[in-house]
């Protein structure tokens, strides 16, 4: 049995924030960050919200895949930066596009958040619980991040994709996944929850930000996202060499090229939109599968595998067929 994904959408903020404006705000310049990440630009939410662009790309991927909201079982949202905590932003899109029958909830593996999400849809699937999901990633990380710290503020951006996944008997090609955790290693990228002091607390208010050892995030990145690629391959009997396409996770265009190194495979097969939006964590792969689509690139019948990586940690790679 394996999954199709029948139709893409994305959503992205207005306002675009360049490398120059940055370098206004911390002591960084356009070709540092160009140099050592290819950040050219990223979108930055002014009025949009995780919500208000997870509804946005949610429509745009329920059009393109004509299907009708009620025909959904189930709605997905992967993201470490809802708007609220309840109700879940699942339920705020269910509610909002009209997946009147649909299961909703809300997930946070964070930069893995999509893929998980497209794993979990899979396991439904099999058990024959669900036959069409909508799932999205969507993230506004500009209200996390430190403006002052240089190291992190010019790496991340705001946005949202989705995508209508449809179990398809017809298919002999297995869908095929492996996703993993390391929560020893966690303290690499952390960003704690607001807290609010109670009357008998021995604390104050607290309101952390995004904070991230990027040297150990990067090294842990290149070594552990062909690691699990080469697992996929294993488990499908296929070389590198047989796949069309490698979404990865865009949080770096160095990691990219490293892991396309290792894979030995020609780095025109790994797309890269981090130039444009900069990392967008939970939404970078669907917004780049949403780009690849809808400007004709990827084929009916081409391969891909989809791999992603960040806090947690968390990593894990899909083989699929389009
Ligand atoms: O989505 C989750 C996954 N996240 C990632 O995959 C991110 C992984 N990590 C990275 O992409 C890279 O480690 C970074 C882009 C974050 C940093 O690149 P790097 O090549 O590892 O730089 P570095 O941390 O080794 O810093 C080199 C120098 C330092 O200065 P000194 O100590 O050599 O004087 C930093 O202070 O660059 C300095 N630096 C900057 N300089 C200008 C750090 N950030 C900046 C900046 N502008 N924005």
């Amino acid at each position: 049995m394996r999954m199709k994904i029948v139709g893409t959408g994305s959503a992205l903020p207005k306002r675009i924030v360049t490398n120059d404006e940055l370098s206004q705000i911390v002591d960084t310049s356009d070709e540092w960050i160009r140099e050592r990440t290819g950040i050219v630009q990223r979108r930055i939410a002014t009025q949009e919200t995780t919500t208000s662009m997870a509804v946005e790309a949610a429509r745009k991927a329920l059009e393109d895949a004509k299907v009708d909201p009620e025909q959904i079982d189930l709605v997905i949202v992967s993201t470490f930066t809802p708007d609220r905590s309840l109700p879940n932003t699942a339920c705020a899109v269910q509610g909002a596009v009209g997946c009147r029958h649909a299961a909703a909830f809300e997930m946070n593996a964070a930069c893995s958040g999509f893929l998980f999400a497209l794993n979990t849809v899979y396991a439904y699937f099999s058990l024959g619980v669900y036959k069409t999901a909508l799932i999205i990633g969507a993230e506004t990380i500009s209200k996390m991040i430190d403006w002052t710290d240089r190291s992190s503020c010019v790496l991340f951006g705001d946005g949202a994709g989705a995508a209508v996944v449809q179990m398809d008997n017809e298919s002999e090609n297995p869908y095929i996944f492996v996703q993993h955790a390391d929560g020893e290693k966690g303290n690499v990228l952390t960003c704690d929850c607001h807290r609010k002091a109670n009357m008998w607390s021995e604390t104050s208010d607290q309101r952390e930000t995004l904070w991230m050892d990027g040297q150990e995030v990067f090294r842990f990145a290149v070594r552990k996202v062909p690691e699990c690629i080469g697992e996929v391959l294993e488990k499908a009997n296929l070389s590198a060499k047989e796949v069309d396409w490698f979404f990865l996770h865009q949080a770096n265009k160095r990691i990219i090229q490293s892991v396309a190194k290792r894979l030995n495979v020609e780095e025109s097969k790994f797309p890269v939109n981090v130039d444009h939006y900069g990392n967008t964590s939970a939404a970078s792969i669907p917004i780049l599968l949403d780009e690849w689509k809808k400007t004709g690139r990827i084929k009916e019948g081409d391969r891909a595998i989809l791999s992603g990586f960040g806090a947690g940690l968390t990593w894990g790679a899909a083989l699929i067929d389009f």
